[in-house]
């Protein structure tokens, strides 16, 4: 097994499922003609996030990297025609990219992309007040998870869901020593989930066109 059987599998899997649209498509058309990092997750990851949220019935859902508005799409189409959508993104010209591809895929009315640093962002909607959140999709910079985790928790409501993506890091995850500082941002937010006693968690290992990574699902029971 390599990593190009597992693009294979993915490859196939899109193309069979009809995993993606046109709007999806032009989405990942755009981020990559802007020159965004190729890390938007893969058209099957982006799908379970759909349903997840549907399944759910998410009318308010929060993003953590808009990126160029893949996954937000996927979140965005699971959504009621009143839900809302809020995506934090660090950088002004990803977000630019998002909102015109989340425009495209007719989803305007119901994201809202919001510029600069996640963890202001998050503080700024617990002093707005806001009502809280049935999903949190965490997706930003690996070394600030465990943060992010704490923050989306203040903002979730009883029975909502996170999910942290990229927590798995090749493996690199086992390694108590390990120097890759998102690793080690995730051992740490594995430690909180433990020690959490509001949530109940697990994570699963992936394979797929990104290589082998994983994902946290955590459900705040109280
Ligand atoms: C990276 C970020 C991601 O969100 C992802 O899914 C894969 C890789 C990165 O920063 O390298
Ligand atoms: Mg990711």
């Amino acid at each position: 097994m390599d990593q190009q059987r597992f693009s294979e599998v993915d490859d196939y899997l899109t193309e069979t499922l009809r995993l993606e649209d046109d709007h999806l498509r032009h989405a990942a058309q755009q981020a990559q003609a802007a020159g965004l990092p190729p890390i938007a997750v893969t058209p099957a990851q982006g799908k379970l996030l759909q349903l997840i949220a549907q399944i759910h019935g998410a009318r308010r859902i929060l993003e953590l990297g808009v990126l160029g508005g893949y996954s937000t799409i996927f979140l965005a189409r699971a959504l009621p025609p009143d839900g809302l959508l809020i995506s934090l993104e660090l950088q002004e010209s990803y977000a630019q990219t998002a909102r015109a591809s989340i425009a495209a895929a007719g989803l305007s009315d119901r994201v809202e992309v919001r510029v600069g640093p996640a963890l202001e962002g998050m503080q700024a909607l617990q002093a707005e007040g806001v009502e809280p959140f049935d999903l949190t999709f965490i997706d930003a910079d690996k070394p600030a998870t465990p943060e992010y985790f704490e923050h989306a928790l203040a903002l979730s409501r009883p029975g909502a869901l996170i999910i942290a993506d990229n927590v798995v890091r090749r493996g690199e995850l086992a390694d108590p020593d390990t120097a890759d500082a998102g690793a080690q941002g995730m051992r740490r937010f594995h430690e909180l989930l433990a020690a959490e006693p509001r949530v109940s968690a697990t994570t699963i290992q992936t394979v797929g066109a990104k290589g082998y990574d994983g994902f946290t699902l955590a459900l705040v029971t109280g």
